[in-house]
Parts: C-alpha cells; structure tokens; sequence
C-alpha cells in the first residue's frame, strides 16, 4: 500500500539519524512532503537530498537546534511557507545519557529536560494554531520505555518521556475535539547512535554483560524481550507512519509501547 500521506505535510524533528531518518524516508515515500529539522545540518541535508532523488521536492533539510524556543518557532513557519500547510508533526529529535539520581548535575537534568521535554511542548505549541487551520492534525510525540517503566541510569531521561506521555494526553483531551489527534511512541532498545552513547556512558549495554562484544552485547539485550531480538529504526517509522496516517484516525491519547513485548512482562 504506497500513498498513506497523499497530500500531506509533515514536520520530523530529529531526521538527520536513526529512528527520525528512518521516519522521514518512509513519510515522504508514502507521499508527504517532509520538512527534514535537524541540528545537524550537514547530515540533514544529505537525508533530503537522497529523498528528492526518488521524489524531487518531497523533502527540505532544516538545521535547527530544538533546545531554542525561537528555533522552533522558525522551523514550523519555515515548513507552512515552503508547503503551504501543515498536518502531521513527529516530535522525535531527543539525546541520550546515562547517570544515576546521585551522580546527575542541574546542567544535565536541564538540558535534558530542555531537549528531550521542553521541545516537544513547543513544537506541539507552535504546530497546533496550523493543524487547526487545516482542519485537523496529527501530532506524534516521541516518548520511550524509560517513560513506562524504570530503566536503570536514566532518572532525567526517564523523566522527559514520562512528560512527554502526560503532554501528549493532555493535548488529546483538549485538541481532539478540533480535529488533532496526539499519541506518544515508547520505544524498547534500538541501536542507534543515541544508545550507543548512553551504553558507552553506562559502559554496559542494557541486559548484557560487561567486557562482551559489542555484537553479543546488542544480541543479549535483544534476549531480554519476548520477541527476541532489538528493535530496529523501521519498526519505530512503521508505527510512527500509522500514527501519523488517517488509518489510526479512531486513536488519540495513547502511549504505545513498541517494545518487542519488554513491558508486559
Ligand atoms: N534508539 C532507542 O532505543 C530509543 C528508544 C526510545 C526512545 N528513543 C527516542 O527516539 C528519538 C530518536 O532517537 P534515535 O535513537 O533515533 O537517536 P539518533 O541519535 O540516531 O537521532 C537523534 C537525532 O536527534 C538530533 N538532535 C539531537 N539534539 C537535537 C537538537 N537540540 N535539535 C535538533 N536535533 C537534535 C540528532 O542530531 C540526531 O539526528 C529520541 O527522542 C530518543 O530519545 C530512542
């Protein structure tokens, strides 16, 4: 089935990398026009540049830091200038770390609150006036497994996505009945290179051994979920695509875990 965002325009944060990349190739191949926001720029540009080759004027490269409320502002504007409009918003740019609730500093717990929590308020605030406008929207929160569930070394981390998840509800209960819909993703362990700093940081992967291979790290992190395996940046796109399509237009206010089955046990 290709053509799921026929006539759409879409906002991914954090589209230079793993998960955000993934999303934004699937977004603009199944028809979207897709604003590519990233801080960086050169990796950014490349990502848009490699989509306009299948499909010339799907994507523009954005380089914003999404720690800069004005950034935000700019970017959401920027996007309804160049494609007229704006429908589908996947909050997704974040940054990873690892500390304990002892070791944290306030410079650390503020910058991850500031990009991992703050951003997505204000991408939310600035993209909502024009999901009104265009009769409706669908905005895609960024959340994590750290949101659901306690995972060791992540106390800011941890905190952000569960903010993100209250956020996201919030915004459902109180824009849905102006046509936007507001679901958060909450992704198990995918190796991008976000986790392989917060598993360098930790100087252990999550559910491995220490002074494993990192490829038997990553298989032994994989073990630890029902379908036993890690994810990979296309589950997380794939859902995202739903989320951000009309076929979930009954869903709004959830947290979905996409997580190989982790939190049911
Ligand atoms: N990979 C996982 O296991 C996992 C699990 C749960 C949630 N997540 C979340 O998924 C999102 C994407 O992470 P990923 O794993 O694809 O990591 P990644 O490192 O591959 O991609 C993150 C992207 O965000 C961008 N970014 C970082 N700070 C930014 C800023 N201030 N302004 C603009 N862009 C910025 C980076 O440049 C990068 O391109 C993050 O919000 C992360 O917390 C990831």
């Amino acid at each position: 089935m290709a053509g799921r965002l026929n006539g759409k325009v879409a906002i991914v944060t954090g589209a230079a990398s793993g998960i955000g990349r993934a999303s934004a190739e699937l977004f603009a191949a199944e028809g979207a026009k897709v604003m590519c926001a990233d801080i960086n720029g050169a990796l950014v540009e490349e990502v848009a540049a490699g989509i306009n080759a299948k499909s010339a004027g799907a994507a523009l490269p954005l380089t914003v830091d999404v720690g800069q409320p004005a950034g935000i502002e700019r970017m959401v504007a920027d996007t309804v200038k160049a494609f007229g409009k704006l429908n589908v918003l996947y909050a997704n740019a974040g940054i990873g770390d690892a500390a304990t609730a002892e070791s944290l500093t306030i410079e650390g717990w503020n910058r991850m609150i500031a990009i991992n929590l703050t951003s997505v308020w204000l991408s939310c605030k600035y993209a909502l006036p024009h999901m009104i406008a265009a009769g409706g929207g669908s905005i895609v929160n960024q959340s994590s497994l750290a949101g659901l569930i306690g995972v060791p070394s992540l106390p800011h981390y941890a905190a952000a996505k569960a903010g993100v998840i209250g956020l996201t509800r919030q915004i459902a209960v109180e824009y849905g009945p102006k046509g936007i819909r507001a679901n958060a993703i909450c992704p198990g362990t995918i190796y991008t290179p976000l986790v392989a700093t917060v598993w360098e940081r930790r100087g252990v992967g999550y559910g491995a051994s220490p002074g494993a291979s990192l490829a038997e790290q990553k298989k032994q992190a994989g073990m630890g979920n029902p379908i036993q395996r890690m994810g990979e940046v296309e589950d997380c796109a794939n859902l995202a695509l739903f989320l951000a399509s009309d076929e979930s237009g009954w869903i709004t206010g959830t947290a979905m875990p996409l997580d190989g089955g982790r939190s049911a046990g």
